[in-house]
């Protein structure tokens, strides 16, 4: 991308895409248009009407500092935007939260469908709230409830604080540090939710570099990626008032021993759900309501 002559926005697009391919990103075009457009400060689609329309020297500066970014550093593009969308929330995020994933909001649609009712006071507890995704699409889509959120890191729960206030959902929202249920010891919860750290250590040398990017605590879940898992599963029954639902996202190839887990430690109604691509990856639950 040359400083000594003009560029149209299609130049720039092509030449962007080819050099995003080369470098091995599989959204080439799809980012350098998001990028492209994120810097000239226009939605995504102006773009096309605007093909033939030349980019001076002084726009197409941050541009190119976004491009070495994007190919070189492998930044994912959520963080150079420094906002990513989620249940078509508007979250800023950071390299000290994960910036949330599509196949999360299946977790989001199994939680929503286990607490029916829009107008309940639920209680509510999200571990390791990260941006606060989870926990922020279910204090919208239930305005009664009472969220809980936690992380065991401050930095996680400060992003965590900005996008609530932002969304105006703060007063709703009570955010707790800690370690799984050491945040809020002795309390129940109508719902427990999580989307854990469940990568495996030993698979950490083949990752996307794009993960290097995010933090590694919110990533890894020990050797075999159950570390977590099987630690949440191990504290949920109490954390739950008689009947509540559990729900878990977790990595491609755990959601069977999860799933046992659940049932060895008497839980009820274990589920495993799957997400848009089939692949089986949340796991619900129920503890079981108190006879009589
Ligand atoms: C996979 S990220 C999920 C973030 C967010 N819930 C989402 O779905 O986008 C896991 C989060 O759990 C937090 N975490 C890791 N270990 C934890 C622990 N032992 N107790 C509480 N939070 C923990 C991390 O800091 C991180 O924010």
């Amino acid at each position: 991308m040359t400083r000594d002559r003009s560029w149209t926005v299609l130049e720039l697009l092509q030449w962007t895409e080819g050099h995003f391919q080369e470098r091995g990103i599989e959204t080439a075009r799809l980012d350098a248009e998001v990028l492209l457009a994120h810097s000239l400060g226009i939605p995504r689609l102006q773009l096309y009407v605007d093909f033939e329309k030349p980019i001076a020297e002084p726009e197409r500066a941050g541009f190119r500092e976004l491009v070495v970014r994007r190919g070189r550093d492998r930044v994912p593009v959520s963080q150079l935007l420094g906002s990513k969308e989620f249940w078509s929330l508007e979250l800023d995020v950071t390299s000290d939260v994960l910036s949330p994933r599509p196949e999360t909001e299946t977790l989001v649609e199994a939680a929503l469908s286990r607490l029916p009712d829009p107008e309940a006071t639920y209680r509510i507890l999200d571990l390791g709230t990260g941006s606060g995704a989870i926990a922020l699409a279910l204090a919208r889509e239930r305005p009664a409830a009472h969220v809980t959120a936690t992380d065991i890191s401050p930095k996680a729960l400060q992003i965590a604080r900005v996008n609530a206030d932002k969304l105006q959902l703060s007063d709703r929202l009570r955010l707790l540090e800690g370690d799984l249920f050491g945040a809020c010891p002795g309390e129940q919860f109508d719902l427990v939710v999580s989307n854990p750290p469940y990568v495996a250590e030993r698979e950490r040398g083949g990752l996307p570099p794009e993960l290097a990017h995010e933090p590694e605590v919110a990533l890894f879940g020990g050797e075999d990626g159950h570390a977590v898992l099987t630690r949440l599963v191990a504290g949920v029954s109490s954390a739950l008032s008689p009947g509540g639902v559990f729900a878990v996202e977790v990595g491609d190839g755990q959601a069977e021993r999860v799933a046992k887990e659940c049932s060895e430690k008497g839980l009820d109604e274990v589920e495993i759900l799957r997400d848009l691509a089939r692949r089986p990856r949340v796991v619900t639950a129920r503890r079981k309501a108190e006879p009589g």
